[in-house]
This record gives structure tokens, sequence and C-alpha cells, in this order.
């Protein structure tokens, strides 16, 4: 299938990579070579001395040492910051071949971003490449993770609002942290879908105890539900 689909967020700490980790399981599950790329990481582990996103991919998913990532820079700050103190030039044409690579040997590649769209990457003379500057020109659809509590409608509305200004193609929207049982999370996704018309690809709900058997055990339960799983199907235009 050789499709690439970068995955963002309303903000960041918003769940990128548990669902990130969450659609690599199900892809996975459902036959499809999937691979998990996060091209610029910042920030490390609070209990390693390994990047946060990387140690999680490495450890607990079990990603190749070393595979998952492209810049490594250990302020946590924003990457045109980050890149700024510790001297690392980002090339975003190098992230793009990189991508294009990784298409040719897996079925699905998963592009972890840093934080969401309007997220800056580089200084520029007298602007910013941003985000949306780069999905652009590795011209990947985008799902975007958001939670479902108060606030959800206007974090998901503004930033559905900035990639339609922007050229960037949405495909739906991942819930994260989920609890069908709480009457503001159930009305906010219905809302969302109201106003925006777009697919709901996805919900996930709150683990207590996070680790990949607990992730792969809610991955076999929700592929179990022939409704859920052609949702997230037809909200990533999968085909197997
Ligand atoms: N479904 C969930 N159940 C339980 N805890 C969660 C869940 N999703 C996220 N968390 C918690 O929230 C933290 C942030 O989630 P995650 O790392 O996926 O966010 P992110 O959007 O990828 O952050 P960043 O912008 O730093 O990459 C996780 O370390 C985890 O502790
Ligand atoms: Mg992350």
């Amino acid at each position: 299938m050789r499709k690439a689909i970068f995955i963002t967020g309303t903000g960041t700490e918003i769940g990128k990579t548990m669902v990130t980790s969450f659609l690599a399981l199900a892809l996975q599950e459902m036959g499809l070579k999937t691979k998990i790329f996060k091209p610029i990481q910042t920030g490390l582990a609070e209990e390693s001395s390994s990047f946060a996103d990387q140690y999680w991919y490495e450890t607990v998913m079990g990603a190749e040492k070393g595979s998952t990532g492209m810049y490594y820079m250990e302020p946590a700050v924003s990457p045109h910051l980050a890149s700024a103190i510790t001297n690392t030039p980002i090339a975003p044409h190098l992230i793009k071949n990189k991508i294009v690579e990784l298409k040719n040997q897996y079925d699905v590649v998963l592009v972890e971003g840093a934080g969401g769209l309007a997220v800056p990457l580089i200084e520029t003379g007298h602007d910013f490449y941003m985000t949306k500057d780069l999905i652009q020109e590795c011209e990947l659809p985008t799902v975007i993770v958001s939670l479902a509590g108060l606030g959800a409608i206007h974090h998901v509305v503004t930033t559905v609002s900035y990639a339609e200004k922007h050229g960037v193609d949405v495909l739906g929207f991942v819930f994260n942290q989920f609890d069908a049982s709480n009457v503001i999370h159930v009305d906010n996704v219905r809302t969302i879908q109201k106003l925006l018309g777009l697919p709901i690809i996805a919900k996930v709900p709150v683990f207590k105890h996070l680790s990949r058997n607990n992730l792969a055990a809610f991955v076999q339960a929700f592929l179990e539900n022939h409704e859920q799983k052609s949702l997230f199907m037809e909200g990533l235009s999968i085909e197997v």
C-alpha cells in the first residue's frame, strides 16, 4: 500500500505517542507492515538518558534501536529553539527523503509530529518553517489526536481551521483518554463530528497501566467490533 500518515495533536502531551502506538498495533494486527518515525525529538525521558518518545517506542513497543528518529535534541523546548540552542540544523528535505525511503519498505509509515500543527521547526530570516510546512512538503495526510474533555471542541475546531487555511489534509480524529461514561466526552465527540463532518477514526480509553500488552489487548477488542474496524479503515483510507 505504501502509505505515510502524519500524526499531530491539538497540543503537546495530548497522547500522540500512545495513539501512534495504538494505530501501529492495529495496522500490524490487520497484517500491514507498519513503521513509526518521529523525525524531531526534544526532551529526555524522566527515568532514562534517552528521549521520551524514543524510549517508549524502543523499550515498550519493541522498535529497533535508533530506528524511530532523526533529530534528537535534549532541551524540552520548541524544536526551533532546541535547534538553535544545540546548534542542530534541521533539514526538511532529509526528513522527506527518509519518509520516501520508509514508504518503500513498509505498507504504512506513521510519522509522529512534535506538538501540534503550528509548531515552529526552523527560524528563517523573517519567518519560521512550521510543522504544517513539513507536512505540505512531505505531502502527508494527517490524523489529529485530541482529548475529549472540556475545551476539546475549541481545540479541534481551531486546529482544523488552521489545517484548512494551510492546505493540510485532515483524515479524521482519534480521541485519547476517552471515557464513554462521561457525558462531556460523549457530547464533545458528537458535537465535533456534527460541526466538522470528519471521520472519528477511534476512541482510545485511559489505561490504568501503560504497557504494550494492555494496548494490544485493547486493539484486539477494538478490531473485533466490525463497525469500529470499518470506521477505522475508512478513516485512514486503509485497504487490506
Ligand atoms: N490513553 C492513555 N491512558 C493513560 N495515560 C495516557 C494515555 N495517553 C497518554 N497518557 C499519558 O500522557 C502522557 C503523554 O502522552 P503522549 O506521550 O502520548 O503525548 P504526546 O502528545 O505524544 O506528547 P509529546 O508532545 O511530548 O510528543 C503519557 O506519558 C502518558 O503518561
Ligand atoms: Mg509524543
